[in-house]
């Protein structure tokens, strides 16, 4: 039998209800025995970690983390902790999670569900099948970059400054997991940035160039400015598979191809460090792409399927189990085409369901499945 140690941090607004729902398949799981057993500690992270001990993630939870094999994160923010000091606002816990476990490594895949094609704001032969991958370096740029600062002159004025940073070894990391990802999937990597601007653009396509000469000249490589990849994600998103990008471009450009797959309520993400030399096992965060969506929270009409498709994610890349994450993703697709939708990918004559009535139908697919 192997325990993995999971850290359930639910945190703000929706990330809540959802995170009842990924207990719901952890549960079922369980119910169906088998070689994998789950150790879930719970924690708060975000406002509701401000609220109960004045900071975002205690150092308690940041040594559960530490401890556990995959944390995964629900959403965090809300207008309640909108006055709240920049410096300990929710999404600072979040923030310090994936710098402090150096989780540079953000996967975010885009995939429409044949189900969802038409729920998308795009044509329905935009987006019919779908499948890209968009890898966000998430702890480098301008997310972290110093300086990182509003300063008042000696007019009177204020200057606001935030720093892109990035080094050959952060960009070269990254690329090479673009590479790997890519080689394993169609084989062509882009990479969008903005070297006719910025500095570190020039050295991001520099970077990429030499990494891709050194370490995998079999992938197809395309450069592509940022701006422009943005708009040929809305034009023709399926000349796409693997996108890698910074941190602030790759938050921008996810979005944008979450929407693709119908609902941001469908994308899931994983963030992993580096392997570790002594285990080879790497640090990794699992989380929806969307946020906490205070507008809707505490009603039960949230779409736990990012959610649950990131804790497949944590099955495949932290538990070793790929088996049991293909069918979770499987019962996702079924119930989908079963005609279960929650309000945010309803379509008319389907079946409209709250967050628990999904996750309750997909537990109940994975049940069968595995039966
Ligand atoms: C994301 C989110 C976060 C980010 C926020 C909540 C800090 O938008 O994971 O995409 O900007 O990285
Ligand atoms: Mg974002």
């Amino acid at each position: 039998m192997t325990t993995h140690k999971l850290l359930l941090l639910p945190g703000d607004g929706i990330g809540v209800e959802i995170s009842r729902e990924v207990e719901r398949v952890i549960e079922t799981l369980h119910g169906l025995g088998g070689a994998n057993s789950f150790e879930v500690e719970i924690d708060l992270v975000g406002g509701a970690a401000i609220d109960a001990h004045g900071v975002a993630v205690t150092e308690e939870a940041i040594a559960k983390a530490s401890d556990a094999d995959a944390i995964i994160f629900g959403a965090v923010g809300g207008p309640k902790w909108d006055n709240v000091p920049y410096e300990i606002r929710p999404e600072a816990g979040l923030l310090r999670l994936r710098k402090d476990f150096d989780l540079f490594a953000n996967l975010r895949p885009a995939i429409c569900y044949p189900a969802l094609a038409e729920a998308s704001s795009l044509k329905r032969e935009l987006v019919e099948g779908l499948d890209i991958l968009i890898l966000r370096e998430l702890t480098g740029g301008t997310y972290f970059g110093e300086p990182k600062e509003i300063v008042t002159q000696e007019n009177g004025e204020k200057r606001a400054v935030d720093t892109t940073v990035y080094t050959t070894s952060e960009i070269e990391r990254i690329v090479k997991v673009g590479c790997d990802l890519a080689r394993k999937r169609s084989g062509k990597l882009h990479m969008a940035a903005k070297w006719n601007v910025m500095k570190s653009g020039v050295l991001w396509r520099d970077v990429t160039v030499a990494t891709h000469q050194k370490h995998a000249p079999d992938v197809e490589l395309e450069l592509i400015l940022a701006d422009n990849c943005a708009m040929q994600l809305i034009r023709n998103p399926k000349q796409f598979d693997v996108i890698v990008t910074d941190n602030l471009f790759g938050d921008v450009l996810s979005d944008e191809a979450a929407m693709m797959t119908g609902s941001l309520g469908m994308l899931p993400s994983a963030s992993l460090g580096a392997p570790d030399p002594k285990t080879g096992k790497s640090k990794a965060l699992y989380e929806p792409v969307h946020g906490s969506a205070p507008d809707i929270s505490g009603q039960g009409l949230a779409n736990p399927i990012a959610m649950i498709a990131s804790f497949a994610m944590a099955l495949r890349y932290s538990c070793d189990m790929s088996s049991e994450a293909d069918i979770i993703e499987t019962a996702i697709a079924k119930v989908l085409d079963n005609g279960l939708r929650t309000a945010d990918i309803m379509q008319s004559g389907l079946t409209k369901v709250g967050t628990e009535q999904m996750g309750k139908a997909i537990a109940a697919e994975i049940q069968s499945a595995m039966a």
